[in-house]
């Protein structure tokens, strides 16, 4: 090897390095003439075999050599980085598909409950709204629960240090709304009831609740029934059957327990029941009633002027038979994997 083929090495390496198109290619030059196993690297070597007499000059001329490859590089290096950015640019295409990243839906409690707004609308009903921190006078005394009753005991409701509750039912909405308007009325009341119960498969300390109420001239248990009816046929399809029992509450007189045919194993006359429905064929849905006249008296109605008919059911139950839930706890938890069913 001699100072000529130097200036042949420099002169190829030069021309190569000028036409590297991208980074990549300027890394593959650099590592084919200053890497380890390059050829710079054998230019070195041959050095020993260069006679004494030429030694100096060779050495120059190798180490100038290196200098200029790798100045080259390093030009080179500058010059594609800009032109590759400017590419990427060039090559981004805008009218590509974006990456779908997954919509969200909405939890079970307010799916069923929509469902059941919807129902109701389609008949008329409006939706009306109250706190979740209640006083005593429309939790209760509106309508007509006892003093002595089990419901107001401080170990079945959380009462606060201001003197309110946190309502235990939704029916506290109904008093407002008839305190601030006239008949007819038409309402349902979604929302949220706190009890002290201890949590379980089937009880929360925090639930909820749609209540319904019609008022108007002579409003009559069989509309109560017609329109319970019809909503259990909407939420549950057309075969559904229902059944009234006789009951108690306060507010309402005569009061009912609504059930529904299991829809598990409903149909099948011969069915025993299932697993769902405890093996009796039925679904305690909700309860309901003519509203008894002391809570008209309450909130200033006229209970010879009117009647009406009121219903309160639980979202977490229906939701849980519909749905086929089996702990109500998996409703507050959040987990993803679970919700991601629904
Ligand atoms: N408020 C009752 C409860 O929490 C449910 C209820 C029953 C509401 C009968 C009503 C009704 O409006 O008429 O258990």
């Amino acid at each position: 090897m001699d100072v000529d083929k130097l200036k042949q090495i420099k002169d190829t390496a030069l021309g190569e390095v000028n036409e590297a198109p991208d980074l990549d290619a300027v890394e593959t030059l650099r590592i084919k003439y200053l890497g380890r196993k390059g050829l710079l690297q054998d230019v070195m070597k041959a050095l020993k075999d260069v006679p004494d007499e030429q030694k100096a000059g060779f050495g120059q001329a190798a180490n100038a050599l290196k200098q200029e490859v790798q100045a080259a590089l390093e030009e080179r290096k500058q010059a594609v980085s800009g032109d590759s950015e400017q590419a990427t640019a060039d090559a981004f295409d805008f009218t590509m598909p974006g990456q779908w990243r997954g919509l969200g839906s909405a939890h079970p409690i307010s799916q069923i409950t929509d469902r059941v707004v919807d129902i109701f609308s389609a008949i008329g009903f409006t939706v009306a709204e109250g706190p979740d921190m209640e006083d005593v006078f429309h939790n209760f005394d509106a309508l007509n629960t006892p003093p002595e009753h089990p419901s107001r005991d401080a170990r079945d409701t959380f009462y606060l240090d201001n003197g309110k509750l946190l309502r235990t039912h939704t029916s506290p909405v109904q008093i407002r709304y008839m305190e601030n308007n006239k008949p007819p009325v038409r309402i349902l009341s979604p929302g949220r009831c706190y009890r002290r119960d201890t949590e379980d498969r089937t009880h929360s300390a925090n639930f909820h609740q749609v209540e319904g109420l019609y008022v108007s001239e002579r409003v009559s248990l069989a509309d109560l029934k017609g329109d319970i009816a019809y909503f259990a046929r909407e939420i549950l399809g057309p075969e559904v059957q229902v059944r009234f029992r006789p009951h108690f509450f306060p507010f309402t007189e005569p009061s009912i327990e609504v059930d529904f045919s299991c829809h598990v194993c409903a149909g099948q006359t011969s069915s025993k029941g299932c697993a769902t429905c405890r093996e009796s064929g039925w679904i305690e849905i909700m309860g309901a009633g003519m509203v008894d006249p002391e809570v008209f008296k309450a909130v200033g109605y006229n209970p010879e002027e009117v009647t009406g008919y009121a219903f309160g059911m639980g979202i977490e139950r229906i939701a849980m038979v519909m749905l086929d839930i089996d702990d109500i706890r998996r409703l507050y938890q959040n987990d993803v994997r679970f919700l991601k069913q629904f």
